[in-house]
């Protein structure tokens, strides 16, 4: 994620499943516009949502970054496509070995044709 804001002016970022909105307050100290959503009332304001049971709540194209840190839902990859504007990023991170990982090769299905950055532990982040 840190990569990933680095790659663009702030703008407006949605982070999916914020819990205490760690990644949300780095990237508002840096300028970003941030929307946080998580089920729970976490401890970063967030808009509440069940993200396994609704599409995420907002527009179309309506974000320049879009943030899944350690959460995992496979249909939420292309619905954080819909929300993205052109030219914006998604940063995911996911386990790839453990419960609630996924193959290296199945998360680049998710952004075929699209830059992916792999971090130091084989972790992956996607570049949109
Ligand atoms: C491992 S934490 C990651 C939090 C944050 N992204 C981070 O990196 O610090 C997973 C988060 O997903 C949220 N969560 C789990 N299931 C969810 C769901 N169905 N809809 C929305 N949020 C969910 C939890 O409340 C929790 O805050």
């Amino acid at each position: 994620m840190i990569e990933a804001a680095a790659l663009r002016p702030p703008g407006r970022a949605l982070d999916l499943a914020c819990g205490a909105g760690r990644n949300a307050r780095y990237l508002a100290e840096r300028g970003w516009k941030v929307t946080g959503v998580d089920f729970s009332i976490a401890a970063f304001p967030a808009v509440l949502a069940d993200l396994e049971r609704d599409a995420i709540p907002f527009r179309d194209e309506s974000f320049d970054l879009v943030c899944i840190i350690n959460f995992l839902h496979r249909p939420l990859f292309a619905d954080a496509r819909r929300v993205l504007r052109g030219g914006g990023l998604i940063a995911v991170k996911v386990k790839t070995i453990g419960s609630y990982s996924l193959r290296p090769d199945e998360l680049r299905g998710y952004f075929s044709g699209r830059p992916l950055l792999v971090d130091r532990d084989g972790e992956l982040i996607a570049l949109k």
